[in-house]
């Protein structure tokens, strides 16, 4: 459920007209909704009731200060991949202590810092990072508490670039060799074995890979019991899918049901890592239709947001609902909406049939609260969009539109 309704035909965020938005800050803006990202974290949160866990939001999705700020407030923790991200969450006021490290290439700078800060915990990925991260540690004197990601080798059933957990994936150690890898990691100084982990992937739509992947996770942590080496923590990443078009991935409640029946009996914490299921319908893209182009049969709506604002249509052939802000007209036409960027790339949808647009008409791009703004880039100079948070009544703009001196600003011609 999302705070995006129409009110006498016309689409509101909460109690704010998008229009009334797209006049204060232009277009193309990403608009959030508080409400839905408070119901979202609540609704995920409040299906694990009375099992020890903690709700990891995946930075990535949407990593804007006031974002993080807001779900700090309501108790996340976070999942980060990055040393740009651990500071963000730290200006946000996040709490390290609720912070896990994924990522298979983290550098020792950021591992350095991650330690610095005391987190809670670094999930490794290879052999070879479990032994750089005891060698940062011991120069520190201080002890890295670790979980290994295990690469469970089940198939998410995802787009190819979005599936992690196939050992034809880079992501993880096979879960063959996880044993040798905690045998390892007790074995070498200042590493703290504090849990296990594993992401299969994202825009899952079905529990049970998940499960599947979950009963191997288990396996191991009765096998490494035996040996003596006790986890403490079970991390089984984010994924949940949201709906886009038509999709019915499993509810929060459904997924959690899912995954507790195989945790009966046991006294394992749970870390959650989910991403899109929280910030994808809490945000959509406004734009507007700069011109109507015919190239012979083809109708194509020329907006003003393009593929450096919005990459998931053209990068995964992502579906993303479009909608008329105002009263959809009752003709319909098939059209393709594009940007002005010179590439044929450069597409937010495709052969689509939607209600007749004309020039000026004000659209908004649904389900583009994750991974939107945060994979957006300055592509042909274009400066990124603002970010606004709509709260009740009041509009937030949390991210001002970049200026034109933004795109240069660090740039310097060495003649001059
Ligand atoms: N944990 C780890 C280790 C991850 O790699 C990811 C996402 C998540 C959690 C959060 O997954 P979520 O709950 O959001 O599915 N840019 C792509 C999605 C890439 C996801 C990368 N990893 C897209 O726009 O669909």
């Amino acid at each position: 459920m999302d705070h995006f309704q129409r009110q006498d035909g016309e689409l509101y965020a909460e109690g704010v007209a998008l229009r009334a938005i797209a006049d204060e800050v232009g277009t193309p803006a990403y608009v959030y909704s508080r409400a839905t990202i408070e119901r979202h974290f609540r609704v995920f949160d409040d299906a694990w009731e009375g099992q020890d866990h903690l709700v990891c939001y995946a930075v990535k999705a949407s990593s804007n200060l006031a974002i993080l700020s807001l779900l700090a407030k309501l108790g996340a923790g976070f999942d980060i991949v990055s040393i740009g991200e651990l500071e963000r969450v730290l200006r946000a006021g996040g709490d390290p202590a609720k912070v896990v490290f994924s990522g298979v290439g983290k550098r020792r700078d950021e591992i350095r810092r991650a330690l610095e800060v005391g987190i809670l915990c670094l999930n490794v990925e290879s052999r070879a990072e479990l032994e750089m991260i005891s060698e940062v540690a011991t120069s520190m004197g201080k002890r890295a508490p670790i979980s290994m990601r295990i690469n469970p080798d089940v198939d998410a059933g995802t787009h190819p670039y979005i599936s992690t957990g196939l050992q034809t994936n880079k992501f993880g150690i096979p879960w063959r060799e996880a044993r040798e890898a905690y045998r390892l990691a007790t074995a070498l100084p200042s590493i703290d074995v504090m849990g296990l982990d594993c992401h299969i992937g994202s825009q899952i739509a079905d529990a049970a890979p998940v499960v599947e992947a979950l009963d191997r996770l288990l396996s191991l942590v009765d096998a490494l019991q035996e040996e003596g080496i006790s986890i403490h923590h079970l991390d089984v990443g984010g994924g949940l899918g949201i709906t886009y078009e038509d999709e019915t991935p499993p509810t929060p409640a459904s997924y959690a049901a899912a995954l507790r029946e195989r945790l009966k009996g046991r006294s394992l914490r749970v870390v959650l890592e989910p991403g899109r299921v929280i910030m994808g319908n809490a945000g959509v893209m406004l734009t507007r239709v700069e011109l109507v182009k015919h190239n012979g049969d083809k109708r194509f709506i020329v907006v003003d947001a393009a593929m450096n604002d919005l990459i998931r249509p053209t990068l995964y052939s992502a579906y993303h609902r479009i909608v008329p802000v105002g009263v959809p007209a009752e003709a319909q036409d098939v059209v393709d909406i594009v940007g002005p960027i010179c590439e044929s790339g450069d597409f937010l949808a495709q052969d689509r049939e939607l209600p007749r647009l004309a020039a000026d008409d004000l659209l908004a791009v649904r389900s583009a609260g994750a991974y939107g703004f945060t994979m957006a880039s300055n592509y042909n100079s274009r400066p990124r969009p603002p970010e606004v948070l709509v709260d009740g009544e009041a509009v937030h703009v949390i991210r001002e539109r970049e200026s034109l001196e933004d795109l240069w600003r660090d740039e310097k011609i060495p003649w001059d």
